[in-house]
C-alpha cells in the first residue's frame, strides 16, 4: 500500500498547485477531526491525500478507467460528472497504488456525495473536503466548528446544505446525497 509520503508526492505531481493546496488542507482538517473523534489518523491522512487524485483526469481517460474496471465501477458513468472523480480516485488507489483497505477506498469514493450508512472515516473525509480551510462560503467556518464538536450533526448539516444549494441553483442532485441525508436524519431522530 502506498505510504503517506508517497501519496503526498503523488498529489503534488498529479494536481495543479491550487488543488494540491486544497488536498493538504483537507488532510490537515481530516487528521484533526480523526484525532477528536477517535478515527484512525493514518487512514484519514491517506484518504485525504488521495481523494482528489483523479479530479484533473480527462473525461475520456476516466471512461477508459471505468470500462477497464467495470465490476468495481458499476454504473458510475451514468451518474453526474462531478461524482465521477471520487470513484475514479478509489479505482486508481486500489489498482495502481495498492490500497486494499475498504474503509479508505469508501471514504475516497463517496467524498463528494456521501452515502447511506457512512462510516466515521467517510464523514471525516466528507467534512474535511467540504469545510477545508480555503473554502470561502459563509457557512464553512461554522461547519468546521460543528465537525469538531459533533461529527454526525455536522454531516447532516453538510448534506442538507448541499441539497439546498443544488435546489437553489436548479442543479441535479446525485441520489446518494439524498439517501445519505435520509439515513443520517432517521438516525438522528431515532436517538432523540
Ligand atoms: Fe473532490
Ligand atoms: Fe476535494
Amino acid at each position: 500500500m502506498i505510504t503517506i509520503e508517497a501519496a503526498k508526492a503523488l498529489a503534488k505531481r498529479t494536481l495543479s498547485q491550487r488543488r494540491y493546496e486544497h488536498t493538504l488542507n483537507v488532510r490537515r482538517l481530516a487528521v484533526r477531526l480523526a484525532k477528536i473523534h477517535h478515527v484512525d489518523v493514518e487512514k484519514a491522512a491517506l484518504a485525504a491525500l488521495l481523494h482528489d487524485i483523479a479530479k484533473e483526469m480527462p473525461k475520456d481517460q476516466m471512461l477508459q478507467l471505468f470500462s477497464e474496471n467495470a465490476i468495481i465501477s458499476g454504473n458510475i458513468a451514468q451518474r453526474l460528472f462531478p461524482v465521477w472523480h471520487g470513484h475514479a480516485a478509489a479505482i486508481l488507489a486500489r489498482t495502481q497504488y495498492g490500497v486494499d483497505d475498504e474503509e479508505i477506498l469508501s471514504a475516497i469514493r463517496c467524498h463528494t456525495t456521501g452515502r447511506s450508512g457512512m462510516t466515521p472515516l467517510d464523514k471525516v473525509i466528507y467534512l474535511a473536503d467540504m469545510a477545508s480551510e480555503e473554502r470561502s462560503y459563509p457557512e464553512a467556518e461554522q461547519l468546521r466548528a460543528r465537525a469538531e464538536k459533533n461529527l454526525d450533526a455536522a454531516v447532516l448539516d453538510g448534506l442538507g446544505m448541499t441539497i439546498a444549494w443544488n435546489k437553489q441553483q436548479g442543479k441535479q442532485l446525485d441520489p446518494e446525497t439524498l439517501e445519505a441525508y435520509a439515513f443520517e436524519r432517521a438516525r438522528m431522530l431515532a436517538r432523540k
